[in-house]
């Protein structure tokens, strides 16, 4: 039996935490929120429970076969889960990516910006990775801005899975006095 130690980790506002079972309804109502879609993928059709329940299958076994993943992020005060933030780097990816994924109710606050924060500090610290990128659609302006207030320079511009996307970059910091 494979024991899967995923880490938590806090910030100011919120408590990125591993994913449960019982997220599957919260997440499956993110996506159905077709606002949430079309920014995200640029489709509109609410995701079934099925769908969200395989995607979310696919984060968790992320971590076992990628040595990284994605977590809840749940605001501390009120337990509330407000989406997802993390890693994937699926066979095929052009790079390791943080990506942002959050309940429409919850923008605006600047949540995706503190958890994406958290997440590049552990990247970087713990799992010693020398490169982050976001893949993002140019006009998803949102999430090209949480990019840039993580330090997220644009790379270039791919063709990724039929679409246009913009490649942003962070390399790891130089250590202090390097
Ligand atoms: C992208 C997303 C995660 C942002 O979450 P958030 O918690 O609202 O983000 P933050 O508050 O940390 O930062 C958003 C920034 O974008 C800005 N912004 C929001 N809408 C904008 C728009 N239409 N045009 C320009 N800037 C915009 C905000 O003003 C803020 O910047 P500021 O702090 O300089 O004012 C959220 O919109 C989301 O989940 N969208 C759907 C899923 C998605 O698109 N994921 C990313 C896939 S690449």
């Amino acid at each position: 039996m494979v024991v899967l130690e995923i880490p938590t980790l806090t910030t100011e506002r919120l408590r990125l935490r591993p994913l449960r079972r019982s997220d599957v309804e919260a997440y499956a109502a993110l996506n159905a929120d077709p606002e949430v879609l079309r920014c995200a993928y640029g489709e509109t059709k609410p995701w079934d429970l099925g769908r969200s329940w395989r995607y979310l299958a696919f984060l968790w076994g992320h971590w076992v076969l990628g040595g990284c993943g994605t977590w809840a992020v749940e605001h501390r005060e009120t337990g509330a889960f407000l989406g997802l933030v993390g890693f994937s780097e699926p066979e095929g990816w052009p790079g390791c990516e943080l990506a942002w994924h959050l309940d429409r109710a919850s923008w605006g606050h600047g949540y995706a910006t503190e958890a994406a924060r958290a997440a590049l500090g552990y990247a970087f610290g713990e799992l010693g990775k020398e490169r982050i990128i976001s893949l993002i659609h140019p006009d998803n302006h949102a999430s090209l801005r949480v990019a840039e207030k993580v330090g997220e320079k644009l790379v270039r511009r791919i063709e990724h899975l039929g679409r246009e996307m913009l490649c942003y970059g962070i390399e790891r910091p130089s250590p202090a006095g390097a």
